[in-house]
């Protein structure tokens, strides 16, 4: 589903990802993992076009981006977003609808159906008409992954949507992750705790101080791998 060859990213002067190249299948659990600062964020935006990449190809479900983008859907890392931008919760999930060529069209009765069942899938249909300012760090993942929901991609790639969410929240969000699995989505969660990565995912996306490796969870996500991926910083993540 997402194949990436000789790709590179800089901030300026700062090489995050040099000339990687991977290919990971469709419709599995993909789990990305790094470091902090390993350059996961860079990675999804890169992905997504919301960055330049300096080299490199991006191929999605076997096409280029362009072809692809209405068949996407992000959910960016939680700190990044102006969380005081005065919305409801049921505005931003109805902008899981907006298509990039029809922006000032209006919303259909087909979108605010398709927005109300994907606010009902992560169990928070009753904070509808609340601001999304005065939510909860875990209100507010399950917000971005109804929007994510609402666009009823093919592709999904979120960026930690387990930060700062407790196991009630992250294991609601695990189970419907699965059920997009078995109809058929892709999905790849750049996750953080090492403890349920097996558990989690089918593929895993490791970013190295020197690389990348991409492969099934047994065979890339190993002590050694993790020892290279995280150094001595290991004990404290
Ligand atoms: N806009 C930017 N301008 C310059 N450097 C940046 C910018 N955004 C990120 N970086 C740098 O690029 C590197 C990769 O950042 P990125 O956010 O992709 O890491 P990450 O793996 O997502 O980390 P985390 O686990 O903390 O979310 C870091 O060293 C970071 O400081
Ligand atoms: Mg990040």
């Amino acid at each position: 589903m997402l194949k990436v060859t000789n790709l590179s990213i800089h901030y300026r002067e700062r090489k995050v990802l040099d000339n990687i190249s991977f290919d990971l299948p469709a419709r599995q659990l993909i789990g990305i993992i790094g470091a902090n600062g390993s350059g996961k964020t860079t990675l999804l935006k890169g992905i997504m076009g919301l960055l330049p990449i300096q080299a490199g190809k991006v191929e999605i479900l076997g096409e280029s981006w362009e072809r692809v983008r209405d068949r996407l859907a992000y959910v960016p890392q939680r700190n990044a977003v102006d969380w005081d931008f005065p919305a409801s919760v049921l505005d931003v999930v109805l902008m899981g609808r907006l298509k990039p060529r029809t922006f000032f069209s209006r919303y259909t009765a087909e979108d605010k159906r398709i927005a109300q069942e994907s606010l009902e899938q992560v169990q928070i249909a009753d904070l509808a008409q609340r601001q999304i300012s005065k939510l909860s760090g875990g209100q507010q993942q399950r917000v971005f992954l109804a929007r994510a929901l609402a666009r009823k991609a093919d592709v999904y790639l979120l960026d930690e949507p387990f930060a700062a969410v407790d196991m009630a929240t992250e294991q609601t969000i695990m189970e419907l992750l699965q059920t997009m699995r078995e109809v058929g989505k892709s999905i790849a969660v750049v996750h953080h705790d090492l403890n349920t990565v097996t558990a989690y995912f089918d593929y895993v996306l490791l970013l190295m101080p020197d690389g990348v490796l991409a492969g099934k969870t047994a065979d890339i996500f190993t002590p050694t791998n993790l020892q290279k991926a995280f150094g001595g910083r290991l004990g404290t993540i």
